[in-house]
């Protein structure tokens, strides 16, 4: 199983500004952290990749970076953008980040204007990328309250804390990913969180750590959808993160009457880590309580691709922050469905999807990788073939995702998803 998304992000940055060496094994060579590592390199940092899922880094510091020569460009990655402005606004020098189109129609006001608010200076397009982020601002600590549950604003405040010359409070009322959190505390940092007031205090520095990233349970997700689908299916998936801000799909599925259960549970580092096994289960319509929406934030096509299968109507609300991912993932995935012949209810609040059999046909992932793997794990129990637009995209998490897949028993060029 390819490693966590968001760990090995937070693992290349924090890293990077680190006094010594850190190990990171078990990082996701995907797309999107390839643009992290990339862009630390632009900044003058040392990266060795050892192998496919080693890195060692050089740590430069919390103040040797240097100014890079181009435009830092983050391809898909929004939590690379994000993390990069909270992190560079209190640096001494400029820089510019840009990203794909995708990434370029993504809301960054939401980090503009916290940022703000402890005196950086961030110009952009309308509250868009392409972000110009100027240098040699005196960064003052903010106490703020996040108007959105995001881990992304969450961490872009976080990091640029470090460099205020007072303390930073962030505020949320719905409780998101704790990573950045986590690895600043394996790092040396003291973290407190108090009934969801979320403080961060370096003495000097980060010291420079081993890290080991867990697989990633956004990834899992797709196999464990697969195996619940699937007649007499039953698999193991080892050493998946378990962190409790991410299990919301979990919950979700068991209350849909999934057959999950969760074994060997145990820390590497300040992560928990467990082995998940998965068995074939008659799965029914629930109505998914609003406040488990930022614990699967990334599961919802999933969790769509379950409802569509599952028997009565499932019923989502609180969605609003995916019409805002890499695609506008309700719309993508309510048109998906319907061409496979599903019904559903959507408005403004909320969706509901009446449990159907999934035809084939065609649909698009607009570029969009978890759209993609979505329906690629939907066609294998499609009545006839279904053909899935774009799923080259899967690179960005889950680069290995058609050789798991023929794991599991499924050639996705030639059966029922096809590559196009
Ligand atoms: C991420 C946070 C989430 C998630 C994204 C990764 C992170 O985004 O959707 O895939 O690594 O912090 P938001 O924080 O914007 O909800």
């Amino acid at each position: 199983m390819p490693g966590d998304k968001s760990i090995s992000h937070r693992a290349l940055i924090l890293g990077s500004i680190a006094e010594g060496q850190t190990e990171i094994r078990g990082f996701l060579a995907g797309e999107d952290c390839r643009r992290t590592l990339i862009a630390l390199r632009n900044l003058g940092v040392l990266i060795d990749q050892v192998d496919e899922t080693t890195v060692r880094i050089n740590g430069a510091g919390m103040s040797g970076l240097n100014k890079p020569v181009k435009p830092l460009d983050l391809g898909n990655s929004g939590t690379s953008m994000r993390l990069f402005a909270g992190l560079l606004c209190g640096q001494r020098f400029n820089s510019k980040l840009i990203g794909d189109a995708s990434l370029t129609a993504r809301p960054m006001q939401r980090i503009i204007e916290p940022l703000s608010l402890m005196g950086a200076r961030i110009e952009s397009s309308n509250g868009k990328a392409p972000l110009m982020i100027h240098g040699g601002c005196d960064l003052v600590g903010i106490r703020y309250s996040l108007p959105i549950a995001s881990a992304q604003v969450k961490s872009a405040i976080l990091l640029a804390g470090l460099y205020a010359n007072s303390e930073t409070t962030v505020i949320e009322s719905a409780v998101t990913r704790d990573h950045t959190e986590r690895m600043l505390k394996s790092m040396g940092a003291t973290l407190e969180n108090d009934n969801g007031e979320i403080r961060a205090q370096i003495d000097g520095q980060l010291n420079a750590t081993k890290i080991r990233v867990p697989a990633d349970l956004s990834s899992a997700a797709f196999l464990i959808l697969a195996a619940l689908i699937a007649k007499d299916a039953e698999v193991l998936i080892r050493s998946v993160g378990v962190n409790p801000t991410r299990t919301g799909v979990i919950d979700i599925l068991r209350e849909m009457g999934a057959d999950i259960s969760i074994d060997n549970l145990q820390m590497i580092g300040e992560e928990p880590i467990a082995d998940i096994q998965v068995r074939s289960s008659t799965l029914h319509g629930i109505t998914v309580d609003s406040s488990l929406v930022s614990l699967a934030i990334d599961e919802f096509p999933v969790l769509f691709i379950a409802a569509a299968l599952a028997n009565g109507s499932t019923r989502f609300s609180g969605l609003r922050e995916l019409r805002v991912k890499e695609s506008d993932r309700i719309a993508v995935m309510v048109e998906g469905l319907r061409e496979m012949g599903i019904n559903i209810e959507d408005s403004e609040h909320s969706t509901e999807i009446y449990g159907g059999e999934l035809a084939g046909g065609k649909v698009d992932s607009y570029g969009d990788h978890r759209i993609a793997m979505s329906f690629a794990v939907a066609g294998t129990v499609a009545k006839s073939t279904l053909r899935v637009g774009n799923i080259d995209t899967v690179d960005t998490s889950f680069p290995n995702f058609s050789d798991v897949m023929g794991y599991l028993g499924v050639d996705l060029s030639t059966q029922q998803s096809e590559k196009e």
